[in-house]
């Protein structure tokens, strides 16, 4: 019996690539919207094809490609293509799984996997995330070398070295903009006989990264993102740890050597830019979460620390995004918009949340509302809150009051709505969002541009295949 869902569609391998191909547009683009959003996303699920093909485990795990959809005069064109590193070349060409994935792991001795997870930081499959070094454009992922690419044809340009000694395995495909300065800030993990947070800060100018501070730590968290403010950077720690030994010993792939442990709570660690190093340690609850919204300092309040996150009851959804769950149509657990008010001089943490729909994938008006005070958050989400299906809405939430819109249509599957403003915002809610939607009757992907006021549909540009589905990616000017 064939149970798969329709969703299933989004995390299927897709083989073509295409380049500068006009798409129908249906309704009308804002004459203003003038450049690319560039995405990226895993797309191949398996090493070589066929039943001798090795199936990748996990979502996470598929091999990168990068998406661009280019707005220009009224029309829209899209390019796809692979990023071309050591691992989709084994992949593709020689059918081997030959690097260490999320959660699926090559063959290999405990002599390499020692050689890979201590000294030799591997060029990794960058299938998380897009960002800006400078003028320079870059593939992410957990692993520390950035890939570069060109951000008109998405051919890949090579790994991008740092002109320093910074150490650390792993860190977050989240780097953000310092509020103040602009320059790149973002966390490594260091495992070693004595690990360390190490958070560091990347001048936009160069690959030269300066140490704000660091954090020794016994057992590591599991970190995808973090809060930065004009003056604090937040590590969220959840109870999802690691000894680093198990990561050489075990013989299991990375994440499964985390271990969730809700009787540690949850720790915010706060770095103080300004004066350098650890401004304090912040207690509070076991809960979970990929993605920080927002962050910032409430002078109104004794300078508390307000911080939002997507919040999960516990770390179960990773288990529910192995891709033989998703594709049999188990469901995938819910996180909620919520806010953290940390006293930095009480001490205390509290807890809210902030609207009643569920919220993943947040985004918000970065370049003006990154790190201080704001109002609207945008992400995807599960319909009344369900965790039988995947992600099938879009939400606006209203922070300061928790209301709500949302945008579903039966079938359709979206992925991160990215905000691009309006030229001359008055409002901060004044402009669209970008949302790539699988529909699954039609079988197709469409990219939709939505008014960001009032998620009213304004035109949609289907894509030439289905698209699976992607994480995250950037609007740039640069059409
Ligand atoms: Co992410």
């Amino acid at each position: 019996m064939n149970t798969e869902k329709g969703y299933a569609a989004g995390f299927r391998t897709l083989d073509t690539e295409v380049s500068d191909r006009k798409l129908p547009v249906e309704g009308t683009l804002p004459t203003w919207l003038r450049g690319s959003l560039l995405r990226n996303g895993p797309a191949r699920f398996e090493a070589g094809s066929g039943a001798a093909g090795r199936a990748f485990r996990h979502w996470f795990d598929g091999q990168a490609m990068l998406h661009r959809f280019a707005f220009a005069d009224g029309r829209v064109t899209y390019t796809n293509r692979f990023v071309d590193t050591p691992s989709s070349r084994a992949a593709r060409e020689s059918g081997r799984i030959a690097y260490p994935e999320f959660a699926t792991d090559p063959c290999r001795s405990l002599f390499a996997r020692f050689f890979s997870v201590f000294s030799r930081p591997e060029v990794a499959n960058t299938n998380v995330s897009v960002a800006r070094f400078g003028e320079r454009f870059v593939a992410l992922t957990e692993t520390p070398l950035p890939v570069e690419f060109d951000p008109e044809t998405l051919a890949t340009a090579g790994v991008v070295g740092y002109e320093d000694a910074l150490k650390g395995q792993l860190t977050t495909a989240h780097p953000h903009q310092d509020p103040g300065t602009g320059d790149l800030v973002n966390q490594l993990t260091h495992f070693a006989r004595r690990s360390e947070y190490r958070v560091y800060r990347q001048p936009t100018t160069g690959t030269k990264r300066e140490l704000i501070g660091r954090h020794p730590v016994t057992r590591p968290g599991y970190m995808h993102s973090f809060a930065i403010t004009g003056r604090y950077v937040v590590l969220a720690e959840f109870p999802l740890t690691v000894n680093p030994l198990s990561l050489i010993l075990s013989g299991r792939p990375f994440i499964e050597n985390y271990r969730w442990d809700p009787e540690r709570g949850t720790r915010f660690i706060v770095f103080d830019q300004r004066e350098g190093g650890v401004r304090g340690v912040y207690e509070t609850t076991a809960c979970f979460a990929f993605h920080h919204i927002n962050a910032w300092e409430d002078e109104d309040r004794d300078g508390d620390l307000v911080l939002d996150l997507c919040a999960y009851s516990d770390a179960s959804v990773i288990d529910a995004l192995y891709l033989d769950r998703l594709r049999a149509g188990e469901g995938v657990p819910v996180s909620y918009p919520t806010r953290f008010r940390i006293g930095l001089r009480t001490g205390r943490v509290e807890t809210e949340r902030l609207a009643e729909e569920s919220m993943e994938l947040p985004r918000i008006a970065y370049e003006r509302h990154n790190g201080r005070d704001y109002r609207y958050a945008y992400g995807v989400s599960s319909l009344d809150g369900r965790e039988d299906d995947f992600i099938n809405q879009l939400v606006k939430v209203d922070t300061r009051t928790g209301a709500t819109l949302t945008w579903h249509e039966e079938g359709c599957y979206p992925g991160e709505p990215v905000f691009v403003p309006a030229p001359d915002a008055a409002d901060e809610d004044d402009g669209v969002l970008l949302s790539l939607v699988l529909d699954s009757a039609n079988g197709s992907s469409s990219l939709l541009v939505l008014s960001a006021r009032t998620l009213d549909v304004l035109a949609r540009a289907q894509a030439p295949h289905i698209v699976p589905y992607g994480f995250h990616g950037l609007f740039t000017g640069r059409a």
